[in-house]
């Protein structure tokens, strides 16, 4: 909910803002089935290719005059700049007062890397070369367990943006896993993740990687004592872990210290933000089971976005299309949740890691200059593959009392070789957006309301090839600029996280009266709320 203001805030009182006002009551009438038939030219005109992606924005509530009212705000808010800012490393992170460099670990060469931040890619080159090291011995069996056997499983812990982005893209590149070795991914707390994996497993062939920035992270601790427990009750002697476990972390000598050895600790920098660190050191797992030059093509098409969302002029640039379009719904349509359905079970977790990304990148209510602010920021994201989903939530997305906006994302070939399934695959990926659009009406006596659907719903259709690494990078990239683009328009910092502090402070102090075991009024005398000391209550007593 956006705060109360007495006054609107120089953005909402805007000319552009006001101007989109406007131009929103306008739109009211605007028939997408009625723009297609008075314009054979509009799937072309508001469509656009680049770095693999094909990118059709012609199902949406615009016309020409909407876009350049977006582009508009977006000049109004300096887009352009902020966009040299980020690439050029000034400290576009202002709360942590640092830069966010995510974008240079993904330069292939230092022809456009800027020349103040030479030194750093150099830095960042250094790792990527021991990344490429580890891995290729890993996979040659140079790097062995304990017992001197190769390894054949690869156990990441780590949790948020150091579980989701290198989860995620194991399970999408299926196609170039490397023979012989397989990876997993721990993150949870709840113990039937990690147990659940590791049952599994072989602890002499096991290799653990402990993925976190902070190195302070409950649950990979948590999990990283349990795995270290589970190794040694096989191994038995205590030099095993540092043949078992690497770890990659911003604070090493945290690392160190707890046992990893410090040869097999890859750093990372403070100017990565944890949802953009699969491109770091945070993703040795990837190097390892896609094969290192895998990662670098996954690399390269990050690479090749960022020099797009550079580059391209606004009407050209898919970013920027893509982030407007969220701000047209979420600010000028009062939009709160908007849907992302991949079609290809490669990348059903797509929108887990876009829920981070977006949400922890773009949910806030301060601006840059520590106000609060008066309008909408992020939407809900959420999502699941298609076509499961049209058997679950699309029911509302068809008749349900408001409309949300859709990512549809279609992947046209498929390494399975199993056509029939594919074409029925996208067959109803683009049965969907055009159902959604179109609409229907029905004269069945009784059911003319049921089976009423109005139509001229918005959605976007993204379409890649084949999902190669190249491409998955371009994807992640795409989204990863969609948000800093609408944190421009916002006027918000995304790349500090400081609302998921408090849950994690209350944490602590709730563990440490479970470990004393209070009683109902000592909880209460130290604060709780009569809800929550009810509930510890339960819990502590849930065996008597
Ligand atoms: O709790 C949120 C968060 O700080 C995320 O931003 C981050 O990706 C995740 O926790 C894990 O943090 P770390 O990599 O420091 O373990």
């Amino acid at each position: 909910m956006p705060s109360k203001h007495s006054t609107p805030s120089t953005l909402t009182a805007s000319t552009a803002w006001q101007a989109l006002i406007q131009h929103q009551q306008e739109m009211l009438g605007f028939n997408l089935n009625q723009a297609f038939a008075d314009n054979s030219l509009r799937a072309e005109l508001l469509s656009l290719e680049s770095c693999g992606i094909y990118f059709d924005y012609s199902k949406h509530l615009i016309k020409p005059q909407t876009l350049k009212l977006l582009f508009d705000l977006a000049a109004q808010q300096q887009l352009q700049s902020r966009i040299q800012a980020l690439f050029a490393g000034q400290h576009v992170n202002n709360t942590e007062d640092r830069p966010a460099l995510h974008t240079l670990l993904r330069y292939q060469d230092s022809a456009h890397v800027p020349r103040s931040l030479q030194p750093i890619f150099a830095d960042v080159v250094k790792v990527k070369q021991r990344m490429r090291e580890v891995s290729q011995q890993v996979l040659t069996g140079q790097i062995r367990g304990f017992s001197g056997k190769p390894f054949t499983d690869v156990v990441h812990i780590g949790i948020g943006g150091s579980d989701l982005g290198p989860a995620m893209i194991y399970q999408a590149l299926s196609a170039v896993h490397q023979p012989g070795i397989r990876c997993h991914y721990v993150a949870n707390i709840c113990a039937n993740d990690i147990t659940e994996t590791l049952a599994a497993l072989n602890p002499h062939t096991t290799l653990f990687i402990l993925a976190s920035k902070s190195f302070t992270t409950l649950e990979t601790l948590e999990n990283a004592n349990t795995a270290r427990r589970w190794l040694l009750a096989s191994l038995e002697q205590p030099e095993a872990v540092a043949a078992h476990f690497y770890a990659v972390s911003a604070k090493p000598e945290k690392a160190a210290a707890w046992g990893v050895k410090p040869e097999f600790v890859l750093p990372f920098w403070d100017f990565v933000g944890g949802r953009y660190s699969s491109w770091s050191a945070i993703g040795l797992s990837l190097c390892i089971g896609l094969g290192y030059e895998h990662f670098e093509a996954l690399l390269s098409g990050a690479a090749a976005m960022d020099q797009h969302f550079l580059h391209a002029a606004p009407e050209q640039n898919m970013p920027i299309i893509l982030g407007l379009l969220g701000i047209w719904y979420t600010n000028f349509w009062q939009r709160q949740a908007h849907a992302v359905v991949p079609y290809d079970h490669r990348l059903r977790r797509f929108p887990q890691f876009l829920q981070q990304l977006e949400m922890e990148s773009t949910g806030k209510c301060a601006n840059l200059d520590n106000q609060q602010i008066d309008y909408q920021t992020c939407p809900d994201i959420w999502g699941e593959a298609g076509s499961n989903s049209q058997h679950s939530f699309f029911q509302q997305l068809h008749q349900g009392s408001d409309f949300t906006p859709i990512d549809f994302i279609a992947v046209a070939s498929a390494p399975h070789g199993l056509q029939s399934h594919q074409d029925w695959l996208l067959a109803n990926c683009f049965a969907q957006s055009r159902a959604l659009m179109l609409g229907q009406t029905d004269n069945t006596p009784g059911l003319e309301q049921h089976k009423f659907m109005p139509g001229n719903k918005p959605s976007s259709t993204l379409m890649i090839d084949t999902l190669t690494p190249a491409n998955l990078g371009a994807l992640m990239a795409l989204y990863e600029q969609k948000a800093f683009v609408q944190s421009v328009i916002w006027h918000i910092n995304p790349f500090d996280q400081w609302g998921v502090e408090l849950g994690k402070k209350l944490s602590q102090s709730i563990k440490a009266e479970i470990d004393r075991n209070a009683d109902f009024n000592t909880l209460l005398a130290d604060g709780f709320d009569a809800s929550t000391a009810s509930l510890l209550q339960r819990y502590l007593h849930k065996a008597d």
